[in-house]
């Protein structure tokens, strides 16, 4: 069906966490007629599960340049230097506009922001909120920020495709709203700046930390539209998720590396501390290194799972600084205070994305890509713990100052036109059922996981090409002017998102970083320190 209903605006913002919402609110302030448009509910992202917190060089002492090296070190030769600098300089003050908007973050006694560490920092300078809910009260911040700025939102609206002009400039991207709402169906947003800010891809295996709306949308549309994703064989693996069973699926419950900053043990079955002597930081080693480990040690004693050991807490500090983490463990029948928490890896974030430059800019003409969707080259192969929140933050404020100094939209206000008819609205791709998701998580998770080879990931592509076949069948053959529903797009991005991931993982022959190759275990600087970048022509599709 062709679009119904359409709207104008300067700006679209496609999504609701941090760097959507971030973003959506510099652009307001400033004067641009602004959507934000969100596949469900305004908090329904990553941001809100984020716990550990966010990094930035505020306490004594420390410096951007400390945390610049601690970033490349964790992004294992990979990082872009002049991105990490922009996050780390740029940082402190991002952070102190968030507290500006609302956000109440964690204090000393002294009033101070109270620090924390996490893997990889070689100082406390992880900000937390309420303990261990910092993207909670950062998401709660924000979404209020929203609701009472001058702003459009649409929310249960799932975005279809870019639109964009004869030359290949952005126009806006058709949506279907689903839920209730001023519109329904299959619509328009016209706008000469789109910016996608629809967090990661951790749907893509079975068991993650990421929500359930977690389906690499705007990695998969970035590519339908023929912009430029690169680093996307660089998943990042969480060390430390509650272990509830082998096949349990779906988003799993984190224990954050806050738990081991401040001072948590991994431990084996024995009680016996195998970080030590691994990695000079021991438990809080570089998140890769620690996954990796924990992986070692299940192979090696043929287990499931690891512990992570905190009964030296204590219950009141159990209580006051990881509540949400605790009231998890207690739901799932284990007390942290009292008993070894079960913890194995499971997928947690997607270090590459679309490309962009220091200015969110992709290789699209107006579109741009901000937070875990992007790949601004701060992560490199493996992003430094807490990282994340920042980089939404920093380079939605670079975006947002960007687009303010672009081009306007005409005639300039969002209004609601009369329905227009474009072609863009029928599904041009072979779509696959909601069922498919399923399939695809496991032969992720066998094939493309946290060990791989060539053998594994052979299979999986082959299996994940299977799939494409039989959705393109069951398309030539299926009606064609369906709506179809959110399943079924996610189910055809995350395939479309795997075939990219797989490819760029068979290609990558060594190991690095999140990337880990058993039959190329070694960094091989010579032939892989540059980027695997992906771009899918218009007539490839
Ligand atoms: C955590 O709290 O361990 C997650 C932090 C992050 O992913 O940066």
């Amino acid at each position: 069906p062709a679009p119904g209903w359409a709207i104008d605006a300067d700006v679209v913002v496609v999504g609701s966490g941090v760097a959507g919402l971030t973003t959506a609110l510099r652009c307001a302030a400033a004067g641009l007629a602004t959507v934000v448009v969100t596949k469900a509910r305004l908090d329904d992202g990553s941001t809100r599960w984020a716990q550990g917190g966010i990094a930035a060089a505020l306490g004594e002492g420390d410096t951007p340049e400390q945390h610049l090296d601690d970033t490349l070190v964790a992004g294992a030769g990979l990082c872009d230097e002049t991105a990490v600098r922009t996050l780390v300089t740029e940082g402190p003050d991002a952070v102190r506009r968030l507290i500006g908007t609302g956000a109440h973050f964690d204090t000393t006694d002294t009033g101070a922001i109270a620090l924390t560490r996490e893997g990889g920092h070689h100082r406390r300078r992880i900000a937390h909120a309420g303990g261990d809910a910092t993207g909670a009260e950062i998401s709660r911040a924000l979404v209020g920020a929203v609701r009472s700025a001058a702003l459009r939102t649409i929310e249960n609206a799932l975005v279809l495709d870019l639109l964009t002009d004869a030359e290949g400039r952005t126009e806006g991207v058709t949506l279907h709203v689903m839920g209730e709402g001023q519109h329904d169906g299959v619509g328009a947003v016209h706008a000469p700046a789109v910016v996608l800010a629809t967090g990661g891809m951790g749907q893509v295996f079975s068991a993650t930390t990421n929500p359930p709306v977690s389906t690499g949308d705007g990695v998969a549309l970035a590519l339908r539209a023929g912009a430029e994703v690169s680093d996307l064989e660089f998943v990042q693996f969480h060390p430390t998720v509650l272990f509830l069973g082998a096949d349990s699926e779906g988003q799993q419950p984190l224990v954050s590396e806050a738990v081991r900053g401040e001072g948590a043990h991994l431990v084996d079955a024995s009680g016996t501390r195998f970080m030590l002597g691994q990695h000079e930081l021991a438990e809080l080693a570089p998140r890769d290194i620690v996954a990796k480990a924990i992986t070692r040690q299940m192979h090696l004693q043929g287990t499931e799972h690891m512990y992570l050991d905190a009964r030296h807490f204590g219950a009141a500090m159990w209580e006051q600084r990881f509540p949400t983490i605790l009231a998890a463990c207690r739901a799932h029948g284990i007390d942290p205070v009292t008993q070894p928490v079960p913890v194995a890896p499971a997928a947690h974030y997607a270090s590459g994305g679309v490309r962009t430059d220091l200015r969110g800019r992709t290789t699209v003409p107006g579109l741009y890509a901000c937070g875990e969707v992007a790949c601004t080259g701060v992560h490199g192969a493996n992003r430094l713990a807490s990282n994340s929140l920042l980089e939404g933050l920093v380079f939605a404020e670079r975006i947002a100052a960007d687009i303010v100094a672009g081009p306007r939209a005409d005639p300039g206000t969002a209004s609601v036109r009369p329905p227009v008819v474009n072609p863009a609205g029928t599904h041009t791709v072979p779509l696959l059922t909601a069922e498919s998701r399923t399939a695809i998580q496991r032969i992720m998770t066998r094939g493309a996981g946290v060990i791989r080879s060539a053998g594994s990931l052979a299979t999986a592509a082959e299996e994940l090409e299977a799939l494409q076949r039989a959705a393109a069948a069951a398309d030539e053959d299926g009606p064609k002017d369906a709506v179809p529903g959110v399943e079924a797009w996610e189910a055809t991005n995350l395939l479309l998102v795997s075939r990219v991931l797989v490819a760029a993982a068979r290609e990558r022959e060594e190991t690095r970083g999140c990337h880990w190759r058993e039959d190329r275990p070694d960094r091989d600087d010579a032939a892989w320190r540059r980027h695997l970048v992906v771009r899918i022509a218009p007539d490839r599709q």
